[in-house]
C-alpha cells in the first residue's frame, strides 16, 4: 500500500546513493549468502530502490511485472535489506498459518510515520510482542465483537442518514447525477467517529477532524526516501517541520475530543454503548500503566484511518460493478425484495439471510481489494518459504491481487462475477486454506473484518433497495484504478441515481 509512494527526484537520487553507501559501510558484515527467490539484480549498495525512480506505474503494476519475469515469491532489496513478496496462495499459508509467529512482526518505522504511529504505539505498527498483543485484544473483544458491534447500531444509522441526505442533495442539483466516493468516505468515517467517541457529533468538529485525518492519510502515510535511508533526515527537514505541525494539529483535536470524553464518563453519562476510547482510558498496558494522551491519539486516529478509505473505496467499486452490470443490479434487488421486501429498509439482521449480496461484496474484495499488498511484515528468525531461505532481517508482504487473479484458482479471473462465490463459500480469513486474502491473514489479519463486512453489504443494499443505479449518459464506467493511500477509481464513479417506485 505504502511502497509506491517513494518520490526520489534527481537531487535525492543522488543523495539516496551517498545514504545508501553510508548505510551499508555501518552496517556490512560478511555472512554466508542465502538462497533468496529470484529478483531483479538491482545496484550494488542501495539493491533496488534506484529503479523505482523509473516508475512509469505504481509499486503494485512494478511488483505484478516482477511476479510474471520471476514467479510467484520474488526478492527486491531495499537498501541493504530484503524484501520478499509472496503471491502464492500455498506459500502464503506456510508462512502466515503454519509459521504464523515468524512472520507476525512489523519493522521499525521510521521518518514521518514515526511522528504518527508515536514510536509505533498504534495496533498496526506494534512490534509483535505483550503491548501490540494487550492493544489489539482490547480493539476486538471491547470493540469489534459481535455484541459490541450491536451496541453501535445508531453510529451506523447516522453514518447512513448523513449519506443518503447528502446523495439526494446533490441528486437534485444535478438531475439525479452524483459522485459517490466523498459522500460514501464522510459516511463511513462518522460510523467510526461515533464508535470511536461514543456519540453524534456536531458537523463542524466532523469536519476538522475529518479534515486533520484525511492530511495525515495522504502526506504522512507515504513511505518516503528518508524512510528508508535515515541518514537523508536532514534532506528533508522542511517536510519534517511540516509533520510536526500537522501532528501537532491533531494533537489538539482528537486531545479536545479525548478530554470532552473524559469529562463525560466523570459525570457517569456515557449513555448506552461504550466507545473505542473509554475502553483505552482504562486499559492498563506492559509495566502496569494507563497509556498517555499521545498514544490515546494515536490510537484513536488509527481506528478513525484504518477503516474510512478502505471500506469507502470497496463499497465504491462494489457501486461501479452494479452500474456497469445491470444484470447484477436486479439481481440483488431480486434477492432484497425477497428477503426484506420494498417497504421496510434492510437492518444489519437481514445480511446475514442475503447470500447474493455477501457474494457481491466478496467479488468486488477479489476484483478490487483496497490494497493490493497488505502492510508490510518483519521476519524474526531466519525460516525458509517455498523452500527459499528467509534472513532474519527481511521484510515480507503478500501480494493480495495476484491471489484474486490466479487462473489457477479462479475461472476467467478478470470477469466481474460473484456467482463464482455461491457455490464456493470462501472463508476470508484464510484458516482452511487461502484463496484470497484482502484483510490479510494469521495474527496480523484486519481486526475490523466483521465490522466492514457488515457496513459494506449494509450500505450497498440501502442503496441498491432506494434507487435505481444508472451510469451517467455517454461516460460509461471507467474501472481504471489509481494508487492512493488505497487503491481507487482512477475516474471516480458518477451515477445517476432514480428512486425506485
Ligand atoms: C474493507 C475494509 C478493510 C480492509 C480491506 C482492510 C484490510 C486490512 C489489511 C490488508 C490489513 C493488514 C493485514 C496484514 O498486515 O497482514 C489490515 C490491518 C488492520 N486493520 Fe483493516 N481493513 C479494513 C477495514 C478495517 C476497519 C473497519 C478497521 C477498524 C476500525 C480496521 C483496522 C485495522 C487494524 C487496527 C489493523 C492492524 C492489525 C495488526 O497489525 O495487528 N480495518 N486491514
Amino acid at each position: 500500500m505504502e511502497l509506491s509512494a517513494v518520490t526520489l527526484n534527481g537531487f535525492t537520487y543522488v543523495v539516496a546513493l551517498i545514504g545508501g553507501l553510508i548505510w551499508l559501510g555501518l552496517s556490512w558484515k560478511k555472512k554466508k549468502k542465502p538462497y533468496l527467490p529470484p529478483g531483479p539484480p538491482g545496484w550494488p549498495l542501495v539493491g533496488n530502490v534506484l529503479e523505482l525512480r523509473g516508475w512509469k506505474q505504481s509499486f503494485q503494476q512494478y511488483v505484478h511485472k516482477l511476479h510474471k519475469l520471476y514467479g510467484p515469491i520474488i526478492t527486491l532489496r531495499l537498501g541493504s535489506r530484503p524484501l520478499i513478496i509472496v503471491a502464492s496462495h500455498e506459500f502464503a499459508y506456510e508462512a502466515l498459518i503454519h509459521k504464523g509467529s515468524i512472520f507476525a512482526d512489523r519493522p521499525a518505522v521510521k521518518g514521518g510515520r514515526k511522528l504518527f504511529t508515536h514510536n509505533q504505539t498504534s495496533i498496526n505498527s506494534a512490534a509483535y510482542g505483550p503491548f501490540w498483543r494487550t492493544l489489539r485484544r482490547n480493539l476486538v473483544s471491547e470493540t469489534l465483537s459481535a455484541s459490541s458491534l450491536k451496541s453501535f447500531r445508531k453510529g451506523r444509522e447516522w453514518g447512513i442518514e448523513v449519506l443518503m441526505n447528502r446523495l439526494r442533495n446533490e441528486a437534485e442539483q444535478g438531475s439525479g447525477l452524483v459522485k459517490l466516493i466523498d459522500h460514501l468516505r464522510h459516511a463511513a468515517f462518522c460510523t467510526l467517529l461515533y464508535m470511536c467517541f461514543g456519540a453524534r457529533l456536531e458537523e463542524k468538529i466532523v469536519r476538522d477532524v475529518e479534515c486533520i485525518q484525511r492530511d495525515v492519510i495522504l502526506r504522512a502515510g507515504k513511505t518516503q526516501a528518508d524512510d528508508i535511508f535515515p541518514v537523508l533526515g536532514f534532506v528533508f527537514r522542511k517536510r519534517w517541520k511540516r509533520l510536526q505541525g500537522m501532528r501537532q494539529r491533531q494533537m489538539e483535536i482528537l486531545g479536545e475530543l479525548i478530554n470532552r470524553r473524559r469529562a463525560v464518563l466523570a459525570e457517569g453519562m456515557a449513555g448506552e454503548c461504550r466507545a473505542y476510547i473509554d475502553t483505552l482510558l482504562c486499559l492498563t498496558v506492559e509495566g502496569g500503566r494507563g497509556l498517555n494522551d499521545a498514544e490515546l491519539v494515536t490510537l484513536c486516529s488509527e481506528f478513525l484511518n484504518a477503516g474510512t478509505d478502505t471500506t469507502s473505496t470497496t463499497l465504491q467499486w462494489a457501486m461501479a460493478n452494479l452500474v456497469k452490470d445491470e444484470g447484477v443490479q436486479s439481481r440483488l434487488y431480486e434477492e432484497i425484495v425477497n428477503v426484506v421486501g420494498k417497504e421496510r429498509a434492510v437492518e444489519e439482521e437481514d445480511v446475514s439471510r442475503m447470500v447474493y449480496l455477501e457474494a457481491l461484496v466478496k467479488e468486488t474484495l477479489r476484483r478490487h481489494p483496497p490494497g493490493h499488498l497488505v502492510l508490510m511484515h518483519a521476519v524474526t528468525e531466519a525460516s525458509t518459504v517455498g523452500g527459499y531461505d528467509v534472513p532474519a532481517n527481511a521484510m515480507i508482504n503478500f501480494s493480495v491481487r495476484e491471489m484474486g487473479n490466479d487462473p489457477r484458482v479462479w475461472e476467467n479471473p478478470n470477469e466481474f462475477r460473484p456467482d463464482r462465490f455461491l457455490c464456493d463459500d470462501v472463508d476470508l480469513t484464510g484458516i482452511r486454506e487461502i484463496k484470497l486474502m484482502p484483510f490479510g491473514v494469521g495474527r496480523r489479519i484486519c481486526p475490523g473484518i466483521g465490522l466492514a463486512m457488515m457496513h459494506v453489504q449494509l450500505v450497498v443494499a440501502r442503496l441498491v433497495q432506494k434507487f435505481v443505479w444508472e451510469s451517467k449518459p455517454g461516460e460509461p464506467v471507467d474501472l481504471a484504478e489509481v494508487e492512493e493511500f488505497t487503491v481507487v477509481m482512477k475516474n471516480p464513479l458518477h451515477a445517476v441515481m432514480k428512486q425506485r417506485d
